[in-house]
This record gives C-alpha cells, sequence and structure tokens, in this order.
C-alpha cells in the first residue's frame, strides 16, 4: 500500500512557519504582507477557489482584498485595476484568477501584472526566468508538487516523470523544475498516442488532464510515485485524475484528492506572498 504525500499536514506546517514569522514583523515593524485577488465573472469553481485563498490568506496573518468585477467587464477596467494594485504598497502579490471571460484577451491581463508581484509566476518573464534556471516567482502549483516531493524525500535525479498536461499554469513549469532536478521528463497531452505505455514508464507519474478517474492501475507501474493534479466534480464528489482505489495498491507514494496537491496550491501562493513582501522591505 502507498504512502500517502499529505499535502494538508504539510501546507499547515509552511502556513503555520509564515504565520509566526509574519507575527515577529508586525509587532517590530507595524506592516504586513498583502496579497490581492481579482476574479472577473462567475465562474462557480474560481468562486470557491478564490473564497478559500482569502481566508487562509486572513487566517495566517495575511492583508487580503479580493476585487470581485462583473463577468461583462471590458478589458481596460481590469488593466485599470491592475494598475492600481501595481502601484498599491499594501499589496505585494496580485493574483488573477483564471479563466477569464472569453472576451478578454488573458495573456494581455497577465502580461500587466508587474512581475515583482506576480505570485502565479504567469507573466512572460517570471516564466522565461524559469526557463532559464533563475527563477523569481514559480507558478503555486507546480513549487508544491516539488515542495511535496522533497518533504517526502523522492529522489527525482535520473528518474524518468511523465507529466500529463501542458497547460502554463501546471505542466509546463512542472516540466522544467523536474528537468532542473535531473530527472528525465515526457510531456503528455491530449495528442499523444499510447498514453498508456508511456506512463508505465515512469517512475513518477503526474497527472493534471482534468479527467475523474482516467489513470488506472494498469498506467502505473510498479512502486511509482503518483501525483495527482486534478480536481474534478464527479457524482457529487470531489475526485482527481487518478482512481485513487486501485492505484495505491500499486504506487509507493501517492496523493490524495482532496488533501494532496491542492491544498499546497495556497500554501506555495501564500509564501510567495511572503517573499515578495520581504523583498519589498529589503
Ligand atoms: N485557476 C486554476 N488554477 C489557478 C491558479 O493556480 N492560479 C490562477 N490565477 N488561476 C487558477
Amino acid at each position: 500500500m502507498a504512502t500517502l504525500l499529505d499535502g494538508k499536514k504539510l501546507s499547515q506546517k509552511i502556513c503555520a512557519a509564515l504565520k509566526s514569522k509574519i507575527a515577529k514583523i508586525e509587532r517590530l515593524k507595524d506592516k504586513k504582507p498583502g496579497l490581492a485577488v481579482v476574479l472577473v465573472g462567475d465562474h462557480s469553481a474560481s468562486q470557491i477557489y478564490v473564497a478559500k485563498k482569502e481566508k487562509t490568506a486572513r487566517e495566517f496573518g495575511f492583508y487580503s482584498e479580493v476585487h470581485r468585477l462583473p463577468a461583462a467587464s471590458e478589458e481596460k477596467e481590469i488593466l485599470n485595476l491592475i494598475k492600481y494594485l501595481n502601484e498599491s504598497p499594501k499589496i505585494h502579490g496580485i493574483l488573477v484568477q483564471l479563466p477569464l471571460p472569453a472576451h478578454i484577451q488573458t495573456q494581455a491581463i497577465l502580461n500587466a501584472v508587474s512581475p515583482l508581484k506576480d505570485v502565479d509566476g504567469f507573466h512572460p518573464l517570471n516564466l522565461g526566468r524559469l526557463f532559464i534556471g533563475d527563477p523569481l516567482f514559480i507558478p503555486c502549483t507546480p513549487q508544491g508538487v516539488m515542495e511535496l516531493l522533497k518533504e517526502y524525500r523522492i529522489e527525482i535525479s535520473g528518474k524518468s516523470a511523465v507529466v500529463i498536461g501542458r497547460s502554463l499554469i501546471v505542466g509546463k513549469p512542472l516540466a522544467h523544475l523536474l528537468l532542473g532536478q535531473n530527472a528525465t521528463v515526457t510531456i503528455c497531452h491530449s495528442k499523444t498516442k499510447n498514453l498508456e505505455e508511456v506512463c508505465q514508464t515512469a517512475d513518477i507519474l503526474i497527472s493534471a488532464m482534468g479527467k475523474p478517474h482516467f489513470i488506472k492501475n494498469s498506467f502505473v507501474k510498479e512502486g511509482a510515485v503518483v501525483v495527482d493534479v486534478g480536481i474534478n466534480r464527479f457524482h457529487h464528489k470531489i475526485v482527481g485524475d487518478v482512481d485513487f482505489e486501485n492505484v495505491q495498491k500499486k504506487a509507493s507514494f501517492i496523493t490524495p484528492v482532496p488533501g494532496g496537491v491542492g491544498p499546497m496550491t495556497i500554501a506555495l501562493l501564500l509564501q510567495n506572498t511572503f517573499k515578495s513582501f520581504e523583498r519589498s522591505a529589503s
């Protein structure tokens, strides 16, 4: 039976450490790190994610602002808000919740966020810095996956890592982080042929495809480390991409859903915001 990669526990540890650092700084300097979240429209999953980010930020001592804009907002209004947040001394991290409504050019919005406050790491400058191996802000979900692997002392160097998904949010940055730690990385996507056979070669298998219970036992090599980034609604429950019940019997380590990668994303968002705050003060 696989050992659980407990993201809930590790995220609590990271957030508790941040909370005590913030309390200390606040006592000395009467300042605290601030996070602004921009939510446009009424995408139902985004509402839940944003509420969770706000609640967690407050719980651990951060100043938090959520800006909710109507779905019909014009690009210019969002750009004006971002400009204001870029200049606000109370704000050290800005996150624009994705997806944005279809009439908005997502990349134009992401490009407008100051790279120095881009705690999601989606600005081209931050993605480029990750690509050359000199990161400033690393996207939170991939960073959370790497922290989980580190916490459980999972060897990466020389291992075969298969990443399913090529998004800018998860797959591409994660592949770079794994490569940076000397894994041999394969990126799979919707056009990949023989996905099952490719997955069978993985020492570390990471799925960010968004298909409930798609990764069956037969995809997994005996003793593989399985990381499930999927969050899918399925028969009124939240499930991952991995058929957890069966795959846990074959894997050496596995993330649960919920309680695996999800809480790590928020912990790393807060950690990035704290780092930005520290940088701004120095
Ligand atoms: N939508 C889904 N995941 C994310 C994320 O990590 N950051 C942002 N901004 N939007 C998301």
